[in-house]
């Protein structure tokens, strides 16, 4: 996702956070919020430092073959977001490691189950998650995995302030009782699910294309939200 896709699920999760999670997310953030947490990991992309250039990037996807699964394909040598999410989680309970690993390693939780949750993050492995797919975007230059970041979030005209109250409030409790869960296998297998049914017919996309694919955004945006909550409620319980 682009920031406001990123935001958005941190805002949602801000919400669903229970006491301890709450507690823990504090001592390490501060004042900082998850909505802002939520795109560090992005921010961080323009620092010259090679971890930020060529380490990192790995961890903002998976790739996992039409008709394949996860577990079947496992991680490249390079990592994955799966992997991350891993060693990440490991960091961020280890109460010897520094602060600042701590720090890190929660605002990239947050991301990469924000990233999980875009269909095209989880790849299939022949178009770089959608980024070779050159189209256009109400007539503008753009590729699908672009489109999906950003380009139907922005046609909103939200801020993710908006965005996300106006997505919370429409959760209901039956859906977070179904959504809520703390296992990335279910969330690659909708986002890979998803994917699929995504790719477009026509070249030029428009209104609708668009009409046909906010209901799935927010409702990824929305999931995405219950499951950063889920994960730390669960990390941190
Ligand atoms: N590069 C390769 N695969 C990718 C994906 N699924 N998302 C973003 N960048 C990628
Ligand atoms: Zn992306
Ligand atoms: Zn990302």
């Amino acid at each position: 996702w682009g920031p406001i896709g990123h935001r958005t699920t941190g805002a949602i999760a801000e919400n669903h956070l229970n006491e301890k999670a709450q507690a823990a997310v504090r001592d390490l953030l501060g004042p900082e919020t998850l909505a802002e947490a939520a795109t560090w990991p992005d921010d961080m992309r323009s620092n010259p430092d090679p971890f930020w250039q060529k380490t990192a990037n790995p961890w903002h996807y998976v790739t996992v073959p039409h008709g394949k699964s996860y577990e079947a394909v496992g991680a490249p040598d390079r990592g994955d977001a799966i992997t991350a999410l891993e060693q990440f989680s490991r960091t961020v309970t280890d109460e010897s490691a520094p602060l600042a690993d701590r720090q890190l390693a929660l605002r990239f939780i947050v991301h990469i189950i924000g990233d999980l949750h875009q269909p095209l993050h989880v790849g299939n492995g022949t178009d770089r998650g959608g980024n070779d797919v050159k189209l256009k975007w109400f007539g503008k230059d753009s590729n699908l995995h672009s489109v999906w970041d950003s380009g139907l979030i922005d046609f909103e005209k939200l801020s993710y302030s908006e965005l996300s109250a106006w997505l919370d409030s429409k959760i209901t409790p039956e859906q977070v009782a179904q959504w809520s869960n703390a296992d990335p296998d279910i969330w690659m297998v909708e986002s890979a699910a998803l994917r699929d049914r995504i790719y477009p017919e026509s070249g030029d996309l428009s209104w609708t294309y668009r009409y046909e694919n906010v209901p799935h955004v927010k409702k990824r945006l929305s999931m995405g939200g219950i499951r950063i909550a889920s994960y730390l409620n669960a990390l941190f319980q």
